[in-house]
């Protein structure tokens, strides 16, 4: 048995044990791919501390116990608490840019998939990036007779249903330019910010988990993986590109976030074609 009693997180008002937050690590992982190395103690503890006061539990043990249970409600809120949902509208603009000059005029012209065009935003948190897709379809203005639909998903429900209002803070919708605001929101009375009913019927949110199989669906165009793959294993990642290539058509891009690479996993599927953009590999 390990000794904790020179360990400081056993001293808190919740003790957090060396094996406890193993079990949280261990879950973490294999709930959502998340990997939380040791140096991760002090995150855990400062997200999960309120949470267990509020369910009056007294130690973490306690809290590891109740997520093990079979179906245990409180899985969800512990995949809110240990993911990270930072986004923003066009965050990472370049790949906006590359819609509206390279991607979208590709599609447009190529008539491949049959004036369909197929986006995803596969790990959509509140829904920005999703939302910033339907924009820069307007935007680019030459698929009005298209049938264009905009798949958004997430595995933290939370996030779904804040993605679903589409309501914003004025501080969230402040860096897009004035013509943006104004063509895409209505300001609501409390002085939030709400994408309009066109932007809404565009996109289509799901909760989805993208460390586990699923059944084959649609092709996408484009996918938007960012700023998730990098919380996951190196397995997981491997995996979740080699289906994101199932998914996709020859010449169909895969953008992914700043400070992510394909790897030696992705390269058979995919060349790089500029910052984190990818494309699929093969005869158009
Ligand atoms: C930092 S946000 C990225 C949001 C957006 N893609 C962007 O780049 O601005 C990461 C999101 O990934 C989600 N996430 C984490 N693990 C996931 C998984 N296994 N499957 C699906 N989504 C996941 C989190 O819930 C969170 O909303």
């Amino acid at each position: 048995m390990a000794d904790d009693s020179s360990d400081e997180f056993m001293r808190r008002e919740f003790p957090l044990s060396t094996q406890d937050f193993v079990f949280l690590r261990d879950f973490a992982e294999a709930q959502v791919g998340v990997v939380l190395s040791l140096d991760k103690r002090e995150m855990i503890y400062s997200r999960l501390a309120r949470r267990l006061r509020s369910l009056g539990l007294a130690d973490f043990a306690a809290y590891c116990r109740l997520l093990a249970r079979a179906q245990s409600a409180e899985v969800a809120y512990f995949i809110h608490a240990i993911t990270t949902h930072l986004t923003a509208f066009f965050r990472e603009a370049y790949h906006f840019d590359f819609l509206l000059e390279t991607a979208f005029p590709q599609i447009e012209k190529s008539m491949a998939t049959g004036r369909r065009l197929r986006l995803w935003s596969a790990a959509c948190a509140s829904g920005e990036e999703a939302y910033s897709l339907a924009m820069t379809v307007h935007e680019y203005g030459r698929f009005a007779n298209w049938d264009v639909r905009i798949l958004a998903t997430d595995v933290d429900t939370e996030m779904l249903t804040q993605a679903c209002a589409g309501i914003y803070g004025a501080d969230r919708v402040s860096g897009m330019s004035v013509e943006r605001q104004r063509r895409f929101f209505s300001r609501l009375d409390d002085g939030r910010y709400r994408v309009t009913d066109e932007l809404l019927a565009m996109v289509s949110f799901r909760p989805f988990n993208l460390i586990q199989p699923c059944a084959a669906g649609e092709f996408h165009d484009v996918i938007f993986c960012r700023n998730v793959m990098i919380y996951f294993a190196e397995s997981h990642r491997r995996a979740l590109i080699a289906r994101f290539a199932s998914m996709q058509r020859p010449g169909a891009y895969l953008m992914l976030g700043h400070a992510e690479t394909l790897e030696q996993g992705g390269a058979q599927f995919y060349d790089t074609c500029g910052r984190t953009i990818h494309r699929r590999q093969g005869e158009q």
